[in-house]
């Protein structure tokens, strides 16, 4: 496969440290260099170890990347992604703009899926959102501008790389969204920003307020109802089955600020309430990855738009509205604004799609960041095998998901004692789970999951495929249930 002429020189290490034959091969042309570097440090090729030789002699590479890989039998896609994401850290932290790969087959794995995995990883963990700064000094900017995986079969790395660079758009257009500020995607404004998915195929649709009104979506009109931005609706559809297969609904909890409404919340960390839209971010990822790599399967994303704002306009704690489904809501809190957005949402969904299964994605509730802290998103369901998919395609992924219950006794808890359901439960009890026994009411009788994701969407430190900030957490995990279940 040769030599790169420039930038970085990648080679693998499993744990040991054992050199892969690109790493052998590079320390005999070196003399040995690399041995003698090994013995004085403290390399052993463990997963995401790192070690650089600057400018060997005898090559013209910048320099040498020894990439630890772990061990041999603990090796999967995911590490090799993981694998990745050190690497681009690596790489930009050197001052590096250019580095090529060496993909050897190991693990069991073949150099196409190695590479593949390799710069999949890299390109989510090297993601930045730089838009809004004006005077970075030039050290502080990242360096690297081309990572390239040579094998010894160009054409089949490419071939193997080309969906995992669809699920990566999908990613990045999804942290993109989250990562803006409210002021610039307010409902109308996040709708045209899903409207250029088009350009990848994907069918769109927006429902505009007035629209929304004709449908009887009370619900989630009142949670726009105190903005200056009227909420709307936006339908993606990815058609990559045949016609008559019903599709898959994905629905999204996209509440472009939340303040709380009229019951405010606390001004200490208000501002991380622009992501409260990052279950619409996911769903639209989604859709953006699955035409981009023309998945197999028919699959609607739905996502319901609002500001959650307190002014004259806005709900009161105690109002009464009647939702599409005909269900009439008693808004005890107007803070639990998102299940009021998804009752209609939801309803929405199922009724016109007629989905297979529904599986929505929702910032619902802070009580499940109690629950489960950031290492996990929720799980709620009313199908034991739609529950065990999500849960397996999650950890394939390494983007978990707990179930949780539901049940009766809990759903008792939101009866109201003037209308038919009520927005919150038992005060601080069972909180999370309160939210998902409202969705639930609104699924008809249909297959559904929710993934409450309150804790996931937000990294506040870096993750190994996860800079600090805006995750896109969701899009992996569907993206792969789908190909493992709907398209196998
Ligand atoms: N968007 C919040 C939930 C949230 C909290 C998301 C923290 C991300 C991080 C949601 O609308 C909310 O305010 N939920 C309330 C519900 C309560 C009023 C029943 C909550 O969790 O406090
Ligand atoms: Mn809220
Ligand atoms: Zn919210």
């Amino acid at each position: 496969m040769g030599l790169p002429a420039d930038g970085a020189f990648v080679v693998g290490a499993l744990e040991g440290p054992e050199l892969l034959p690109s790493a052998k091969d590079v320390d005999a042309r070196l003399s040995g260099a690399l041995a003698r570097a090994l013995e004085s440090g403290r390399f052993r090729g463990k997963k995401d170890q790192v070690l650089s030789l600057p400018a060997p002699h005898g090559l013209s590479a910048t320099r040498v990347v020894l990439l630890g890989l772990g061990k041999a039998d603990a090796l999967s896609p995911l590490t090799l992604q993981e694998s990745g994401g050190a690497l681009a850290v690596h790489l930009n932290r050197a001052g590096e703009k250019k580095a090529s790969i060496a993909c050897d087959p190991v693990g069991g794995k073949t150099p196409d899926e190695v590479g593949a995995n390799l710069l999949f990883g890299a390109s989510l963990r090297a993601y930045r959102f730089d838009k809004y700064r004006t005077k970075q000094k030039e050290e502080d900017k990242p360096t690297l501008e081309t990572l390239i995986a040579l094998s010894p079969d160009p054409a089949a790395t490419a071939e193997a790389f080309k969906p995992l660079e669809s699920v990566a758009e999908g990613v990045l257009f999804a942290r993109d969204l989250v990562s803006e500020p409210s002021n610039n995607k307010y409902p109308e404004k996040l709708a045209e920003r899903l409207s250029a998915l088009a350009d990848v195929g994907v069918d769109i649709e927006v429902l505009k307020a007035e629209r929304l009104r004709e449908l009887g979506m009370g619900s989630l009109l009142s949670v726009g109802q105190g903005s200056a931005r009227a909420p709307c609706l936006v339908v993606m559809r990815w058609m990559g089955a045949p016609e008559d297969t019903a599709p898959l609904a994905f629905v999204g909890k996209g509440v472009t600020f939340d303040t709380g409404g009229i019951s405010l919340k606390p001004a200490q960390g208000m501002e991380d309430m622009k992501y409260d839209m990052a279950g619409a971010a996911a769903v639209s990822g989604l859709m953006r990855a699955l035409a981009g790599r023309k998945a197999r399967v028919n699959a609607v994303g739905v996502v319901g738009l609002a500001e959650n704002m307190p002014s004259g306009t806005a709900s009161r704690p105690g109002d009464v509205v009647t939702s599409m489904s005909g269900q009439t809501i008693e808004i005890v809190n107007t803070d639990a604004e998102g299940r009021l957005v998804l009752a209609d949402t939801l309803w929405y969904a199922q009724d016109r799609f007629k989905p297979r299964f529904m599986i929505d994605l929702a910032t619902l509730t802070g009580a499940i960041v109690v629950s489960l802290g950031s290492y996990q998103a929720g799980l709620f369901s009313n199908n034991d095998e739609l529950a065990e998919r999500i849960v397996r395609a999650g950890r394939a992924v390494g983007e978990r998901a707990w179930r949780m219950p539901l049940a009766k006794a809990y759903d008792k808890d939101i009866n109201s004692e003037i209308a038919d359901v009520k927005n919150v439960g038992k005060g601080r009890e069972a909180g999370s789970i309160a939210g998902a026994q409202f969705l639930q009411r609104f699924v008809n009788k249909t297959p559904w999951a929710h993934i409450d994701i309150a804790g996931m969407a937000w990294a506040k430190k870096d993750m190994p495929l996860v800079p600090t900030g805006a995750s896109g957490f969701g899009v992996r995990l569907l993206d792969r249930f789908i190909a493992d279940h709907t398209e196998a």
